[in-house]
């Protein structure tokens, strides 16, 4: 028996030079999240291949392979109706509450379905019977109710990683019922809140008008569970890194060139995130309080993203104009107040960002769940995590500083609590964090992902080793 994992999106993407391939970590919560897990388990991912789709599959990761992936290959055209379009131009908006910036155009929903069938198919012919198939996230709702079809004795698990939004807002979408058919043929799905699987439940009774227990929608026959499940990360790997003495001394260089307290946020470049809002509120917080210039610095980085979507590009564009204005009005004596990087951090200088961090700005408008809070709480020596009420992490963790994104003199406020904090309290706090993040890392939640859908005695051997 193996895992089948179904995602959009490659672990690793590669490039080529002089003949030679190279891959590197996709960027994203999703593959932060499954590329430790196949890792453990083994077993075939199949996802779109971006780059250089001619090089079929890969043995990955590439210095000690450990699973195979199957690069699907989609044209410019499906590219950019499937994920450029529908994908990232209705659902992703809808599903985060912006309805006001989804398109809803027939031809992209077509292509949707057209490349959910590929994905499924690249499943079916994978497929061994008592193999377990893992589909993920918003770009393949339709690829269970393909494989149920296919494979109706076939054991099938779905994730979905962003929120699902209440059904006033989900019921926009002009494709709802298929939608939910769809993601309905799996036996289980599992999203990161309570909420989320109350507003998906809430979806299937009202527009699909079929009967829901807790935590169960019968659907043809069959019992379709729904569970609230939020993801963990891999604790004792950031724990270790966080230690090394090589973490220490970048740590060290970085603060020895700020020369500042460090506020420190970390983003895809996506309008989820709230980056405007929170660079308003670190001027505010200038503004407010002129004893801080020159003693805090903003360490924005921001990876690009679907930089097709013209949203994102004006995203970008909006951030820029805002760090060019609080670097022209307050920059002076050599003290630059917002440091900017537009690009992706590889693992250890993202977790000496995190060491050297006095505070991290974790303040999304919507968030499915935020990884990036559960890896600074799991780094940090004694910082202070702000997070979001509006990220499906909130809830997990009462030890960071609460705060609403859309609240600019509030937030700024609670910036000065955060670099005011005691150290006992901030140590206090991170103790609560972690314990919390090792009851609930990655190793459980796939661990119980899996047993549940596979039952006990076909758990696969890595899974009994706990
Ligand atoms: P999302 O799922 O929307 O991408 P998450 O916070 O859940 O957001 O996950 C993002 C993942 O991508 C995390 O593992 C984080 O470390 C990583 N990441 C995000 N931005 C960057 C960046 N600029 N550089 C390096 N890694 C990043
Ligand atoms: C979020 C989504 C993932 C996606 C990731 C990066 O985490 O839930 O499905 O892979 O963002 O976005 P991208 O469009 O680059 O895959």
């Amino acid at each position: 028996m193996a895992v089948i994992v179904v995602s959009n999106r490659e672990p690793y993407a590669p490039s080529v030079q002089d003949g030679r391939v190279t891959w590197t970590p996709s960027i994203g919560g999703l593959t932060s999240a499954l590329d430790p897990v196949m890792q453990r388990e083994g077993g075939t991912w199949i996802a779109w291949g971006e780059q250089h789709p001619e090089l079929g599959h890969a043995d990955l990761p590439p210095a000690a392979p450990r699973y195979r992936v199957q690069r699907l290959a989609l044209s410019g055209d499906e590219v950019q109706r499937y994920y450029h379009g529908f994908s990232n131009g209705a659902l992703w908006p809808v599903s985060h509450y912006f309805v006001e910036r989804a398109q809803f155009r027939a031809d992209e929903w077509a292509a949707y379905r057209a490349v959910n069938a590929r994905f499924a198919q690249a499943a079916i012919d994978a497929y061994r019977p008592g193999d377990l198939l893992w589909v993920h996230d918003y770009q393949l709702a339709l690829v269970p109710g393909l494989l149920r079809a296919a494979l109706p004795g076939a054991r099938i698990g779905f994730f979905w990683h962003i929120p699902w939004p209440a059904q006033d807002v989900f019921r926009t979408l002009p494709w709802d019922r298929e939608l939910l058919s769809g993601l309905l043929g799996a036996d289980l799905i599992g999203m990161h809140t309570a909420a989320y699987a109350r507003h998906f439940q809430d979806a299937c009774e009202r527009t699909l008008g079929i009967e829901t227990g807790p935590g169960t929608v019968a659907v043809d026959g069959r019992t379709v569970r729904i569970e609230a499940r939020p993801i963990g990360i891999d604790v004792g790997a950031f724990e270790t890194l966080a230690a090394a003495p090589e973490t220490a001394e970048r740590a060290g260089r970085l603060r020895d060139n700020l020369r500042t307290l460090v506020l420190l946020a970390v983003d895809r470049l996506d309008y989820t995130k709230g980056i405007p809002e929170r660079l308003d509120a670190f001027e505010a917080f200038l503004d407010a309080h002129p004893r801080a210039r020159g003693r805090v610095s903003l360490v924005q980085i921001a990876v690009p993203s679907r930089e097709r979507v013209e949203a994102y590009l004006q995203l970008r564009q909006q951030v820029e104009g805002r760090v060019g204005r609080i670097n022209g009005r307050f920059s002076r004596d050599g003290w630059t107040p917002v440091h900017y990087v537009f690009r992706g951090l590889d693992r250890e200088e993202l977790v000496a960002h995190y060491r050297a961090a006095d505070a991290m700005l974790v303040t999304p408008l919507r968030d499915g769940l935020n990884l990036v809070a559960k890896e600074f709480a799991a780094s940090s020596a004694d910082g202070v995590l702000l997070l979001s009420r509006f990220a499906g992490a909130a809830g997990e963790m009462p030890g960071a500083i609460e705060v609403n994104p859309y609240d600019r003199d509030g937030l700024a406020e609670r910036l000065l609590a955060a670099l005011r904090m005691p150290l006992e309290e901030k140590k206090a706090r991170l103790d609560g964090l972690r314990r919390h993040l090792r009851d609930s890392d990655l190793r459980t939640w796939t661990q119980r992902f899996l047993h549940d859908l596979a039952g006990p005695d076909l758990l696969p051997a890595a899974l009994l080793d706990l």
